[in-house]
């Protein structure tokens, strides 16, 4: 058997579902919908498809052609670029572990609900109304006073944690090929469930006046910057790059494969989950509003509010199919989370381990997974969620744009963008023009570090975030840098099989 020959995806297609699925996930339910209601109502769709444009896109075509020209993930493509760059692959591959620590959690919690949806746990009628919020906060999370309380586990917890992680074992433990076909069901019934959401939604009365909140134009909010913080932040988070495993799952193409079609089919499967999501969200606001008769400002709308106590609230006052409603919907969630969660697990964390160190691939599940696990039972604690919130800022904030803008200025200066594009048009539908070069070199990674800058650090610095304590929000800090230095201490690490860059692809034997 040949024994540098990469892994591939069995088609072209699951190649596609498996980014899609990647992409998809929780935000496209929880954050887009809100924060299109939030900056502007529908016009909220003009900064965020220029973003794609300008930003998204050619992010994606990057680290998909990059991962094709070197056949490796993040640490090896950098490593091929130069020796010195090699630590910029392990910054992100952190923050995928990172946030597949806490990602796992909430799809942990999903189950739960999964399970006590059958019988509306929380309550049916006025009296899940006033149920919802305590039993999140009290029955599910135990939540302690502070992220310096971690108080006991929440058995529950660990046990649907447990359970989680065994699901993308069995999944990653196999590769690109079983990989890629779960996600091809995975994403359709995710699919097929929003879609059961949004016809139930659409239904419900009061939907006119929910989808006039998510939708109405406000055209003079483009004026504020922040709508175009909120749409670059959400682009990046939502198409899953920046987080190593964009790399990967480019390095599993074949060298006649194409790259740009495929970033622009997965960011408008994104795009248009996200928007869909939005009417699911939206029309079952107008329900609750109406059904409660409370202004939207008291409908939890986003975020953990909306799926663990925005949504059991609708569940318990709807007419009808209540339990049926709430099984689908934190089972659309799960799903949506899954096909996200081994993304990271094993395109983010496990195939640079591979590379590197040339463990097998059940090896680097086993470590991958039996690590993250026990990293994970610290949100699992009574102040679990503190740290949740905490890691979370750290990584799907700061990490994923620091480490997007850093990788575009080296892969479009150093490696250079003309080459890119030039390897990635000889296989590609789409034909890049010249104006990719400069979105690369200039315009993106302008467009992330202005978001970090002005959206973030600007503000944590002045005040900790989030009004946490002092020492606890500066882990933030402390991750930021403890993860570097730890990605120059594995550059400093011989690497077992050096990337070649455009490797001959061989035959098996
Ligand atoms: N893109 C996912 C979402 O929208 C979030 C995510 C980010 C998942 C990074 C994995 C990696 O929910």
């Amino acid at each position: 058997m040949a024994t540098a020959l990469r892994e591939r995806w069995t088609s072209r297609a699951t190649f596609i579902f498996a980014a899609i699925g990647s992409a998809i996930g929780l935000g496209n339910v929880w954050r887009f919908p809100y924060l299109t209601y939030e900056y502007g109502g529908g016009v909220f769709l003009i900064p965020y498809i220029i973003g794609l444009i300008l930003i998204g896109i050619p992010w994606m075509v990057m680290e998909f052609g990059m991962g094709r020209y070197f056949q490796r993930g993040a640490p090896g493509v950098f490593e091929g670029i130069g020796k010195k760059w090699e630590w910029l692959g392990w910054w992100p591959f952190f923050a995928a572990f990172l946030i597949v620590t806490y990602y796992t959690v909430v799809i942990a919690w999903c189950l739960i609900y999964t399970v006590s949806s059958a019988t509306v746990a929380w309550g049916v009628g006025q009296a899940g109304v006033q149920g919802a919020e305590g039993y999140f906060f009290n029955t599910v999370l135990g939540l302690s006073s502070g992220p310096g309380v971690l108080g006991g586990l929440q058995w529950p917890i660990v046990g649907m944690l447990l359970l989680t992680w065994v699901i993308i074992f069995l999944i990653m433990f196999r590769g690109a090929k079983v990989i890629g076909r779960v996600s091809v069901w995975g994403v359709s019934v995710a699919w097929a469930f929003l879609a059961i959401l949004v016809v139930r939604g659409l239904t419900l009365p009061g939907v006119v006046e929910g989808l006039n909140f998510y939708l109405d134009p406000n055209f003079s909010a483009l004026a504020n910057p922040k709508i175009w913080f909120a749409a670059f932040s959400q682009i990046a988070f939502s198409l899953s790059v920046g987080m190593a495993g964009m790399f990967a799952y480019g390095s599993f193409v074949t060298k006649k494969g194409d790259v740009s079609n495929s970033a622009v089919i997965t960011s408008i499967a994104d795009t248009s989950t996200s928007f869909f999501a939005g009417f699911a969200i939206f029309s079952t606001a107008g329900y609750i509003m109406q059904a409660l008769n409370i202004p939207i400002q008291e409908v939890a709308l986003r975020s953990m509010g909306l799926a663990f106590v925005g949504f059991p609230v609708a569940i318990s006052v709807m007419p009808a199919l209540n339990a049926f409603i709430g099984v689908i919907f934190f089972l659309c969630l799960f799903f949506l989370g899954l096909t996200s969660a081994y993304f990271l697990a094993y395109g983010g964390v496990a195939v640079p381990l591979m590379d590197k160190f040339g463990w097998g691939r059940v090896k680097a599940s086993i470590i991958v997974c039996v690590v993250s696990f026990l990293a994970g039972l610290i949100y699992a604690t009574q102040g679990g969620l503190y740290w949740l919130d905490i890691v979370d800022r750290t990584a799907s904030f700061y990490l994923l744009l620091i480490t997007g803008a850093l990788a575009c200025i080296v892969i479009g200066w150093v490696f250079g963008a003309k080459k890119l594009r030039e390897y990635v048009n000889e296989t590609s539908d789409i034909k890049l023009g010249a104006w990719f070069d400069w979105l690369l070199k200039v315009i993106a990674p302008a467009g992330l570090l202005f978001v970090a800058i002005y959206g973030g650090f600007a503000q944590d610095i002045a005040t900790p975030y989030s009004g946490y304590p002092l020492w606890a929000a500066s882990i933030i800090w402390i991750l930021l840098v403890v993860t570097l230095v730890v990605s120059f201490i594995l550059q400093a690490i011989k690497t077992r099989t050096p990337a070649g860059g455009e490797i001959e692809e061989r035959k098996v034997s």
